[in-house]
């Protein structure tokens, strides 16, 4: 970075996971970053040097950029643009109740730039749209602003190393000036740079996003024949990983994909193809057996308890859509405690950082310090989310807290073996259930 570049102030709009992250990586790159967030909660913790969620690292990081003063966060749009260079825009862009994207945010969020920005200003678009999104805004802007996709790629939970280890980074736009302006905020990470037009960029995100949600549909097919034919998952997802056309990524049984990308970008690149006349059934299938994993886990918690859930007690482990983050958006444990208790069973749950979003999600659960406290009285426990802790547990501990010795692994990740010889019955996604001698 060039000492003019450093001195070029940056703003961001927008402080959530994609947000608030590249604008605290770019401030402890040396740049002036100014934060933009209309959620005054929000921009009350950034200004505190703390992050409004969990992701490890970002309180450290927030502390010494916002203490340095090299980041400041306002909901003063005017102030924020005034001679910034390039402008990210990384707003939210929820499912309608349709599926598609709702671009509401984008759509204000750069109406609100472009109206405040000077001349030369780049507009970079880090949030996730549909094909031709940018394209047709860059036609509400006036002349001589321009607007380019920038694509973010970052996992919620190793978000900061992924800042800093991007495979690839991906710009598109018509102006070719205005997308290297932009690559070289990140050019120097590393990474294949692919410049493109804006409506290709746009495409890399959600195909990328879809291709790994088919990849999980996949397996938890498989993982289905496996419990069909006796096969183990384990053996079938590592012998086909180690094919290089393959590869093992993405390729993990269990309860099948949730959070904030997946979910909502499969439905919306199937209503984009749809919109463009096109059924993209690929997409369909993966939606419907995700849809039917998670049904068929209560099914496989159901079948473990003796065919009713009706007035059990089942301790769930997990409530963060994956380890790493307390993102709760299209986590499968919501899905997976509401079919419960519609069931009949009553559910305590825990997670290591996840309890206070989950609170106001999932009344009548009661939630539990930690998985001892969990545990106790259950007739089953189910784990949800792979956390690194609950991998770690002390069994024996459990099963005296438990009241049953029932274990329902929908996530592949606890030791079968040693806890059939502690005495529980252990069931898990596309093996053998392991049960007691
Ligand atoms: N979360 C991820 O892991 C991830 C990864 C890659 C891409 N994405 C994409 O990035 C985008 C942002 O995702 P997120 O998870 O960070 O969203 P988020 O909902 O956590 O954060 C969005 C933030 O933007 C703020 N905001 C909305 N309108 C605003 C405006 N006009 N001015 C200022 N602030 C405004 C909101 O208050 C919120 O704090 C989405 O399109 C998402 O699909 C997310």
């Amino acid at each position: 970075m060039t000492d003019a570049a450093a001195e070029t102030p940056i703003c961001v709009v927008g402080a959530g996971y994609v947000g608030l992250v590249t604008a605290a990586c770019l401030a402890a790159r040396g740049h002036q970053v100014r934060l933009v967030e209309i959620d005054a909660g929000r921009r009350e913790a950034v200004a505190q040097g703390r992050a409004p969620f969990h992701e490890p690292g970002l309180d450290e990081l927030l502390a010494t950029v916002v203490g340095d003063r090299r980041l400041c966060v306002t909901d003063d749009m005017r102030a924020s643009v005034d001679g910034a260079g390039v402008v990210i825009v990384a707003v939210g862009t929820p499912p309608t109740a349709e599926g598609d994207a709702d671009l509401t945010q984008v759509r204000a969020a750069v109406a609100g730039v472009a109206e405040q920005c000077a001349a030369g200003t780049v507009i970079a678009i880090k949030s996730t749209v549909p094909p031709g999104t940018t394209a047709t805004l860059a036609r509400t802007v006036a002349a001589g602003r321009q607007l380019v996709m920038c694509p973010e790629f970052l996992r919620e939970g190793s978000a900061l190393h992924d800042f800093h280890h991007p495979a690839r980074l991906v710009v598109g736009g018509d102006d070719a000036a205005a997308c290297r302006r932009v690559a070289d905020l990140f050019a120097d990470l590393g990474g294949e740079l692919i410049l493109t037009d804006s409506t290709s960029a746009e495409l890399v995100k959600y195909g990328t996003n879809a291709f790994l949600a088919l990849k999980i549909s996949f397996i938890n097919e498989i993982a289905h024949l496996c419990e069909l034919t006796g096969a183990s998952v384990d053996a079938v997802a590592d012998g086909m990983g180690h094919d290089p056309r393959v590869g093992r990524a993405f390729l993990n049984a269990g309860l099948g994909f949730g959070g904030s990308c997946f979910p909502k970008d499969v439905r919306a690149l199937e209503a984009t193809a749809g919109y463009h006349g096109h059924s993209f059934w690929m997409l369909k299938a993966a939606v419907e057996v995700n849809a039917q994993q998670r049904r068929r886990f209560v099914g496989k918690v159901r079948e473990a308890l003796g065919g009713s859930v009706s007035g059990r007690r089942v301790a769930v482990l997990g409530l963060a859509f994956k380890p790493g983050t307390d993102d709760l958006r299209q986590a499968p444990s919501l899905e997976v405690i509401r079919h419960l208790q519609d069931l009949g069973a009553e559910v305590s749950a825990t997670d290591p950082v996840a309890m206070d979003k989950a609170a106001p999600l999932l009344p009548g659960t009661r939630l539990a310090a930690d998985a001892y406290t969990c545990a106790t009285d259950a007739d089953c426990a189910v784990l949800v989310t792979e956390w690194p802790q609950f991998r770690a547990l002390d069994w024996r501990r459990m099963r005296a807290e438990m009241r049953g010795r029932v274990v329902v692994d929908g996530r592949n990740c606890l030791d079968g073996a040693a806890l059939r010889s502690l005495g529980f019955a252990y069931h898990s996604v596309g093996r053998r259930s392991l049960l007691p001698d």
